[in-house]
């Protein structure tokens, strides 16, 4: 089943728990969670009081993307805030650390995935596969909302639904960045499930008819 993960990065920040209620309302199945700490990427956003607040008024899933260093330091904290699921990119830390990180979400009790920039080839990710819930291609440079989708990412995300096939049936591929619905048919067909949109949604005058048109 396709599942769309509306990001809130575009959304209205001064009413987040109400926009938030009206991507619910307009058929999202995830919220789509974009953390930046200004030094993995060149971009600050939010963090674990945004992210309580959020919890604190909505069941829906959240799908935490944690563009921030070393995130093995964070990985607990963003839990006990109340991720759902928590996206760590494979460029943010050792091997080492992030098999740590991953081990300590999955004892919480969420779900766990990992995330390559567009430079970093799908190879990166077969050390991950079979523990992960979902695999997420950056489809832009990871920091900004309303970029172009890199129409290039499209053999990579169709490389990693193969070998998702081969060893962890189970886990999502996710993509994220520049996805609309002229660009929603392409991913679709090269073997993602979840679909990261944020000014797609959050900029559409209709959220619902936007969803729908994602979903195709
Ligand atoms: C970019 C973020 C995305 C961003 C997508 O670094 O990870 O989630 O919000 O925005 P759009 O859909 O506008 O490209
Ligand atoms: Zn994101």
């Amino acid at each position: 089943m396709l599942l769309i993960a509306p990001s809130i990065l575009s959304a209205d920040f001064s009413c987040l728990g109400r926009e938030v209620e009206e991507v619910q309302a307009a058929g999202a199945d995830w919220i789509h969670f974009d953390v930046m700490d200004g030094c993995f990427v060149p971009n600050i956003s939010m963090g674990l009081p945004v992210l309580s607040s959020l919890r604190a008024v909505t069941d829906l899933f959240l799908d935490v993307h944690l563009m921030i260093d070393r995130p093995l330091r964070y990985a607990r904290r963003f839990c006990e805030a109340g991720a759902d699921l928590v996206n760590f990119h494979v460029e943010a830390d050792s091997r080492e650390n992030l098999l740590a990180a991953i081990g300590q979400v999955k004892a919480l009790g969420k779900k766990t995935g990992i995330t390559l920039k567009p430079g970093t080839e799908a190879a990166a990710a077969a050390p991950y596969l079979p523990l992960v819930d979902l695999v997420l291609v950056m489809t832009v440079e990871p920091g900004f909302g309303g970029q172009r989708f890199m129409e290039e990412q499209l053999p990579k995300i169709a490389a990693l639904r193969e070998q998702i096939e081969k060893q962890n049936p189970a886990c999502r591929l996710e993509v994220d960045g520049g996805i609309d619905r002229s660009t929603a048919p392409l991913v679709k067909t090269a073997g993602a499930d979840v679909l990261v949109a944020g000014s797609a949604v959050f900029k559409a005058a209709d959220r619902r008819e936007a969803i729908r048109a994602l979903r195709g």
